[in-house]
């Protein structure tokens, strides 16, 4: 009797299983993401469902926690193309609201945001003193390819948008592409990024409203290095790298430092597990800090799919603290619990 039973519960398994392939096309039969819609834990890799059951669109992203709730601004894509930037909201991590377009290119062919420009990366911090959200990314121009090589910067007076585009430039004269903003625990804000064709990765402190770029300015290290990702924790500063290979997948690298213009000391790959040598085909974006929470911090990467970048799909991983070194270890499906 157990034993037919249990064949029978065998049997039905291919049948109460949600199929799910993910952007390596591997199938990955999971039940429980049957029926609730309601998520709550995080699986790397797999389709990632806003309140409208679309698949999250806000690539090569960064988050903001303000005020009780996290928003999520990322790239817009549609297939290849940039189609502005994206902003999801959150209270818990696991389930986002879509609140469209934070910032959406313009009509105006003069414009340096005009359709057929390309937005990456964008990031947004809150500054208290002008209490204006502010948004930075990296701009290349409408027809250019990544000639450009432009930081661009955008305000709001709400987190959701819609965002006024103020201008685009190089930082003190120098290219920038990748990049990251980082606001550190006095209330200053850094822009650094992948400078001199991606060779250099470059720091900037920002102007007290955090429009600008301040003329301290420094080469980080000149390694080819791109995705830059900042956290600090322990009274040091960590910093998370890709290579530079296009939409391909590579190794990552771990940088530490007393102070944010350095000396950098590399840690080596902190990737552990299958396929860690390729940052679980993905590429860094973001480290998160969990609000309310000490010592909890979430590493967010990108695992592109170049022939369709809005299918893209995200890797969120928690990073582990034990060892004498940041180590990201990967997981198929895990919770904020973790942290506890
Ligand atoms: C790698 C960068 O990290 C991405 O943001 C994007 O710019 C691609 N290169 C384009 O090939």
């Amino acid at each position: 009797m157990v034993k037919q039973g249990l064949i029978l519960l065998i049997a039905s398994i291919p049948f109460l299983a949600h199929s799910i392939r993910n952007n390596n096309n591997e199938t990955d039969n999971s039940i429980d993401v049957l029926a609730d819609d309601e998520i709550s834990s995080f699986k790397p890799g797999e389709l990632w469902l806003d309140n409208n059951g679309e698949h999250i669109n806000a690539h090569g992203g960064g988050i903001l926690y303000d005020k009780g709730t996290y928003y999520w601004y990322g790239e817009k894509r549609g297939g290849r193309r940039s189609e502005g930037v994206n902003v999801y909201s959150s209270k818990d991590l696991y389930n986002w609201k879509a609140e469209g377009l934070a910032l959406v290119p313009v009509q105006d062919t003069l414009s340096d945001i005009s359709w057929g420009c390309i937005m990456e990366r964008p990031k947004v911090l809150y500054n208290k003193e002008t209490q204006k959200y502010v948004m930075w990314f990296h701009l290349e121009l409408r027809g250019q390819g990544y000639d450009a090589a432009r930081a661009a910067v955008a305000t709001s007076d709400n987190a959701t948008g819609p965002f006024k585009f103020i201008n685009s430039f190089r930082p003190n004269g120098n290219m920038s592409r990748d990049m990251g903003l980082f606001l550190d625990d006095d209330g200053i804000a850094y822009h650094i990024y992948a400078s001199d064709e991606n060779y250099d990765l470059r720091i900037a402190k920002l102007s007290d409203d955090f429009l600008s770029p301040t003329k301290e300015d420094k080469l980080l290290f000149r390694n080819h290095r791109e995705a830059p990702a900042i956290f600090k924790y322990n009274k040091k500063y960590y910093l998370i790298t890709s290579g530079c290979t296009g939409w391909d997948a590579n190794q990552a690298e771990l940088h530490v430092a007393d102070n944010l213009f350095g000396p950098w000391k590399s840690l080596g790959d902190p990737m552990r597990g299958e396929n860690a040598k390729r940052t679980f085909n993905a590429q860094s974006t973001f480290v998160l800090p969990v609000a309310g929470r000490t010592d909890a911090f979430i590493f967010m990467a990108d695992r592109w799919n170049p022939k369709d970048l809005k299918d893209s799909r995200y890797i969120w991983l928690p990073i582990s603290l034990e060892q004498q070194s940041p180590l990201i270890e990967w997981k198929n499906n895990w919770s904020l619990d973790v942290f506890n």
